[in-house]
């Protein structure tokens, strides 16, 4: 089954694992498209990949609404899933604005927040009003300071409690699915054992329902690949040594050849060249 809404990626549960992808643009989405990915995110990861931040606390709902949009255009047959930035969600009316927007302006599907237990009534209140939410729990990015940094969660028996009672609690609230960044591989199983919905994790282990990667790491286009990531095609090598091609052939005027040349008349040519002569 092609999911086409997050009710439909909520039901692959019980079918087979699901495949997401982040995108930012509109040739990404294509190319998630093309290869009929499950779901599109678009992550406030653009802050990094797109927009040179070192972190994901700058993007702001304009940056959100904007790559959207362009994903929206070049995917529109793919459920596409979009992050609340930084602190557009702090308060449940202005959660209810800010995920509207995207729902009105950039056609998504659902929205993404980071957070557990204290956001139980934001989802609640999102998904009365008609919009799917998805979890993140484990390593959230948005709250980078209060981690001490980008680390590995729940690694402690307390914590991986904390970690369980907060998916229990947004699966009870409502949403569609949870990612689960940043956690070990049997937390990850755990996690997906325990609650109904299904957990896509990105450096979580084998054992979730789904995964998502970063469109760069998945394709070897960052320039540092986290060690979660295998690479699925060395990207930056190959783009790298074709634009050093590109380079080679102009200098040494081997590009552009006859072949990739517009031609004309031999006739008319010679007529330019007459009238050029005569004057
Ligand atoms: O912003 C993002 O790309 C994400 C993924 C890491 C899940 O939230």
């Amino acid at each position: 089954m092609t999911p086409k809404t997050a009710l439909d990626l909520t039901g692959l549960k019980l079918e087979r694992p699901q495949v997401w992808v982040t995108a930012y643009d509109f040739f990404q989405a294509q190319l998630a498209e093309e290869a009929q990915l499950d779901a599109i995110l678009v992550g406030d990861s653009l802050g990094m990949t797109m927009l040179g931040y070192d972190s994901t606390l700058s993007v702001t709902m304009e940056d959100m609404l904007y790559h959207a949009r362009v994903v929206r255009r070049g995917a529109p047959h793919t459920v596409m899933i979009v992050d609340l930035p930084f602190l557009s969600y702090r308060t449940v009316e202005l959660a209810l604005t800010n995920a509207g927007r995207l729902l009105q302006e950039a056609q998504a599907d659902g929205v993404k927040i980071e957070g557990g237990h204290r956001l139980a009534e934001t989802v609640a209140s999102l998904v009365a009003e008609g919009i799917p939410v998805i979890g993140h729990l484990g390593l959230t990015p948005q709250s980078v300071h209060t981690m001490g940094g980008y680390r590995v969660q729940a690694r402690s028996r307390e914590h991986i409690e904390q970690l369980l009672d907060d998916a229990e609690s947004l699966a009870q609230a409502g949403i569609s699915a949870l990612v689960l960044e940043g956690i070990p591989d049997k937390v990850g199983a755990l996690v997906t054992e325990r609650i109904q919905v299904p957990t896509i994790g990105i450096g979580a282990g084998h054992a979730t329902d789904g995964q998502v990667l970063v469109f760069h790491d998945c394709l070897g286009l960052s320039a540092y690949t986290p060690k979660f990531v295998a690479p699925f095609a060395q990207g930056r090598q190959v783009l790298a040594e074709g634009l050093k091609a590109y380079r080679s052939a102009v200098l040494d005027r081997t590009f552009p050849d006859d072949d990739h040349s517009y031609h004309m008349a031999h006739k008319e040519w010679e007529r330019f060249i007459a009238g050029e002569a005569t004057q």
